[in-house]
């Protein structure tokens, strides 16, 4: 016990597994992850999850295993197939962590406790303990925000949700049952995504009905909004027939995966074809502007592109002096490669961010 929680909140998170498990059995999803407790598919299922809707990992999910049904196939594989299997699923860094952390695995063996656990590369305190009980059956809380708001309603807590993150983990430490300690860990999940939801939770059937505090969405507490720095970013599409010019990205946010051409700056159409002349572009067709805003965690994309019909090939092109000269963030002319448009949708992993380009050529 310590004391940021009253001796009444470490009573009633007592009990907590008597009331939840039952209810576990008899509602929880039949979800892909859950067949049994390998600690690879668990692994991979929490990777999935983190920042990510159930229905949208599903799918990926069993793609990724059938490709890659074990450490070693993950461990070996390459990273174009990886980001490939990744694709729509965001924060590539994630997959490329997993695979460092895989290669790891494939040599020492799997780590069987939270404290190992979090020695992996791509894996913190949420994971660790998700791993640890739902694969180990260790007594280690997962609090994400679905479980800091169960919590935070359960016991009227208004404190903020990135400081309850941190306590409610000691706190839930206590309230583990002696078995069953996995599907407690999923049952406080699965109660978040399922009955007590972020606006109009469904308490009238909420096991926990008569332990709560609060009995509306009310809290959790609301964190000042983190402010996303917006970036103007052109995209040249070009295309020569039925073949696209992309890139392998370098830097930045897609390090990995592929992507258009692009430049940290607006341009209009005129700016654009001033832009291509300075490169040494003679004779191409520029389209009119498309804009599309691309959110990723900390960043916004206020993305303008242009498809460039040409038969020269881009890369010989030079990136005109006052662009070189000013630092401005822009694609390596030479990175850039022709593919067919449809070995690009079939094999390239086209991040969201610009999938939705192919659209336009
Ligand atoms: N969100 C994070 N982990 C989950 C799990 N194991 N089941 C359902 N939703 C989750």
């Amino acid at each position: 016990m310590n004391e940021l929680f009253s001796p009444d909140a470490y009573a009633r998170v007592q009990k907590l597994p008597d009331l939840l498990l039952p209810w576990y059995d008899s509602h929880k999803r039949d979800l892909p992850w859950r067949i049994n407790t390998d600690p690879y598919r668990v692994w991979i299922s929490e990777i999935m999850l983190q920042q990510t809707r159930v229905e949208a990992v599903k799918e990926h999910y069993l793609r990724f295993l059938r490709t890659l049904p074990d450490v070693h196939a993950l461990a070996e594989c390459r990273e174009d197939t990886l980001f490939k299997l990744w694709e729509g699923l965001g924060y590539y860094s994630r997959a490329r962590n997993l695979q460092k952390a895989a290669k790891i695995i494939d040599r020492n063996g799997f780590p069987r406790t939270e404290r190992e656990l979090r020695s992996l590369p791509g894996i913190g305190d949420y994971t660790a303990g998700a791993i640890a009980s739902i694969a180990f059956e260790e007594a280690t809380p997962a609090v994400d925000g679905n479980v800091v708001r169960v919590l935070s309603r359960l016991l009227g807590d208004e404190r903020s949700p990135t400081f309850l993150k941190k306590a409610l983990r000691d706190l839930l430490a206590c309230a583990y049952p002696p078995l069953r300690r996995g599907d407690f860990t999923q049952s406080l999940m699965e109660l978040g995504a399922t009955v007590c939801l972020p606006a109009s939770p469904l308490c009238l059937t909420c096991p926990l009905l008569q332990l709560c505090d609060t009995r509306s969405d009310a809290l959790p507490a609301r964190e000042p909004k983190a402010v996303r720095r917006k970036i103007p970013v052109t995209v040249l599409l070009f295309h020569n027939g039925s073949r696209i010019a992309l890139c392998k990205r370098e830097n930045g946010l897609l390090r990995g995966t592929y992507g258009f051409f692009t430049i940290e700056r607006a341009m209009e159409q005129e700016d654009a074809a001033r832009f291509l002349q300075d490169a040494g572009l003679n004779r191409f067709a520029l389209g009119k502007e498309i804009k599309h805003n691309h959110v990723f965690s900390h960043i916004e994309w206020n993305m303008t592109a242009f498809p460039v019909a040409c038969e020269t090939d881009v890369s010989s092109l030079t990136l005109p002096e006052n662009i070189a000269r000013d630092g401005i963030v822009c694609t390596r002319f030479q990175a850039l490669s022709y593919h067919e448009k449809s070995y690009v949708e079939r094999e390239l992993s086209l991040p969201t961010a610009f999938r939705w380009c192919l659209q336009y050529l």
